[in-house]
C-alpha cells in the first residue's frame, strides 16, 4: 500500500523527469466485463478519462452507458474546493447500495481526491465500497492495480507524492471525433497560496514538443477539426525542459499542423507574453478565445494569494490581448471571500470586471483546501459575507456576457457542430470560433462540419442561430 503524504507532495524533488512510453499490456484479462467511468472537475480531467478508458478498453473491458450495467465503476474526481469532495463522498453512498445487490462490482478512485491524505484516510477507515484508489502521477498503472486486485482481492491503494514520468503513448478513447485534448503540460509549480493543485497534480512536467506535434498530426490525419492544448498554467509551458522553447513556439508549431482550430487552456497572467500574444494574433486557425483568471481586483489580496501580478498588470495584458487579437473573447475565474477581504478589495474585484467587461466569469466562494497557506490564515471571511459577495459579483458578470453575447445578434459566425443539442435534439449545437455555445437549426448531418450559422437570438450562457449554406 503507498499512501499520499501532503508535505512530501508539496516538495519539489530534485530527481530528473523521466520521459518513458507507456508499458502495453497485452493479457485481456476484462474481457466479458463493462465499465463506467464518471468524472468531476476540469478538462484535464476529462481527458484523463479518456486515457482511463483506452486503457480498458485495451484489455478487453467494454465501456456502457447506463451504471448500473458495470462491473466496473471508476470516479476520477476533482478536489479543487469542498463541494467537489462533498459530492463524491456523496455518490459513495449510492454505490455502497449497488455493491449490496452486485457483490462482485468493483469501485476505483482516480484524481486528484486520491492525492489527499485525509481522505485516502477517510476512505480506510469508512469507506469499505472502494476497492482501489490510485493517485495521478500513476494512473498508467490502472491496468496492473486493477489486475492485483481482481487476481486477489485485496485492497489496493496505489499513491506516490513524488512527481511521476512523463509517460507518452497511454491509450486514449476519445469522447469526440472532431474535437480532441492534448496534454502539454502536467503539475503546477505556481503555489497560489488557496489552490491544492500543486499539491495534488505535482511539479511542472512538460511534455516534448515532438511528442505534442506528432499527436496533433496524427489528429489532422484522422480528421480532427480542432485541438486544445491542456494543462493547468499553460503559459509556462517549456520552462521546466528548454531554454528556449515556449508556449509561443509550441503554438506557432502546432498551427503548422495544418489543425483548423487551435484552442488553449488555461492561462496564468503572469507567464503570459507579448510573443504568445502576437503568435495568437497572427495565426487564423489559433481561436481568439483566451481564459485568463483574474481571482481578485485587489492588489493586497492578489499578494496573499500569491499570484504574482497586480490589478494594474493584469488590465494591461487584458488590452493587449483585446488591441491585438481580433474579435477576441476573454472569460475568467474570480474568488470571492478570500481570507481578510475587505468590502474595499471586493469593489476592487467589481471595478476590475466592469473594466474589462469580461465575454463570462467563473466566480467561487473561498473553500480552505487541506494543507495550503491560505486554509491556515485567520481573518476568515463569514459564509454570509461570501455569498453576498457571490451573489452581487454574479450580477454584474451575468450583465456583461449578455452585452457580448448581444454584440452577435444578426451576425454570421463559424461553429463547429459537435454533436445534437441538449435542449432540444431536433437541433445541433456546436462552438464558434470565439468560444460560444449556439443551439443551431439544422440537422445531424451538420455534425463534424464548421459551418456558417446566423445568430437569432442570444441569452447569457448560449445564442440560438439557423444554418446557413455557404455560397
Ligand atoms: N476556493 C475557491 N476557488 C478556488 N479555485 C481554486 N482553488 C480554490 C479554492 N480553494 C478556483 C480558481 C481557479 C479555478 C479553477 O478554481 O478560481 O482558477
Ligand atoms: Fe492553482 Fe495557481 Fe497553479 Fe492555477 S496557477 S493550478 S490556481 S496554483
Amino acid at each position: 500500500m503507498k499512501k499520499p503524504n501532503m508535505l512530501d507532495a508539496k516538495k519539489r524533488h530534485q530527481n530528473k523527469i523521466n520521459y518513458t512510453k507507456y508499458n502495453e499490456v497485452t493479457e485481456k484479462f476484462g474481457e466479458g466485463k463493462k465499465f463506467f467511468v464518471r468524472t468531476y472537475g476540469c478538462q484535464m480531467n476529462e481527458h484523463d478519462s479518456e486515457k482511463i478508458r483506452g486503457m480498458l478498453l485495451s484489455a478487453g473491458f467494454v465501456p456502457c452507458d447506463d451504471i448500473v450495467d458495470a462491473d466496473i465503476i471508476i470516479l476520477n474526481t476533482c478536489a479543487i474546493r469542498e463541494n467537489a469532495h462533498d459530492k463524491v463522498f456523496g455518490f459513495l453512498g449510492v454505490l455502497k447500495h449497488m455493491k449490496q445487490s452486485k457483490k462482485d462490482l468493483i469501485v476505483g478512485i482516480t484524481g486528484c481526491m486520491s492525492q489527499e491524505e485525509v481522505v485516502v484516510n477517510e476512505i480506510l477507515n469508512k469507506y469499505k465500497q472502494v476497492d482501489f484508489v490510485i493517485g495521478t502521477h500513476n494512473l498508467d498503472n490502472l491496468l496492473s492495480v486493477l489486475k492485483e486486485k481482481m487476481d486477489t482481492n485485496k485492497r489496493q491503494i496505489e499513491v506516490l507524492s513524488y512527481e511521476g514520468d512523463v509517460v507518452e503513448n497511454i491509450p486514449v478513447l476519445r469522447e469526440s471525433k472532431y474535437s480532441a485534448w492534448v496534454d502539454i503540460i502536467y503539475g503546477c509549480d505556481k503555489f497560489c497560496t488557496y489552490c491544492i493543485v500543486p499539491y495534488t497534480r505535482g511539479t511542472q512536467r512538460s511534455r516534448r514538443h515532438e511528442d505534442i506535434v506528432s499527436e496533433v498530426e496524427e489528429l489532422v490525419k484522422n480528421g480532427y477539426k480542432e485541438v486544445t492544448l491542456l494543462g493547468q498554467n499553460v503559459n509556462a509551458y517549456g520552462k521546466d525542459l528548454y531554454s528556449d522553447y515556449t508556449l509561443a513556439n509550441l503554438l506557432k508549431d502546432v498551427a503548422d499542423t495544418g489543425i483548423e482550430r487551435l484552442r488553449f487552456v488555461t492561462s496564468h497572467p503572469w507567464d503570459f507574453t507579448s510573443e504568445m500574444v502576437d503568435v495568437i494574433a497572427a495565426n487564423k486557425n489559433i481561436m481568439p478565445y483566451i481564459h485568463l483568471p483574474l481571482q481578485s481586483g485587489s492588489n493586497k489580496i492578489l499578494k496573499l494569494m500569491n499570484r504574482r501580478y497586480t490589478k494594474e498588470e493584469y488590465l494591461k495584458l487584458y488590452k493587449e490581448i483585446r488591441d491585438k487579437v481580433e474579435n477576441s473573447s476573454i472569460t475568467t475565474d474570480i474568488i470571492v471571500g478570500f481570507p481578510g477581504e475587505t468590502e474595499e478589495d471586493f469593489l476592487d474585484t467589481l471595478d476590475v470586471v466592469n473594466k474589462c467587461k469580461f465575454d463570462g466569469a467563473f466566480t467561487f466562494a473561498f473553500s480552505p483546501r487541506e494543507n495550503t497557506p491560505a486554509a491556515r490564515m485567520t481573518d476568515a471571511i463569514d459564509e454570509d459575507v461570501k455569498m453576498d459577495r457571490l451573489h452581487r459579483l454574479n450580477e454584474v458578470v451575468n450583465k456583461y456576457s449578455n452585452e457580448a453575447n448581444s454584440k452577435m445578434l444578426g451576425t454570421i459566425v463559424k461553429c463547429l457542430v459537435t454533436s445534437l443539442s441538449d435542449k432540444d435534439k431536433s437541433k445541433v449545437c456546436g462552438y464558434t470560433e470565439n468560444m460560444k455555445l449556439v443551439n443551431i437549426k439544422g440537422d445531424a448531418s451538420l455534425i463534424g462540419k464548421i459551418v456558417d450559422v446566423k445568430i437569432t437570438d442570444t441569452k447569457s450562457f448560449s445564442l440560438d442561430g439557423e444554418y446557413v449554406e455557404s455560397k
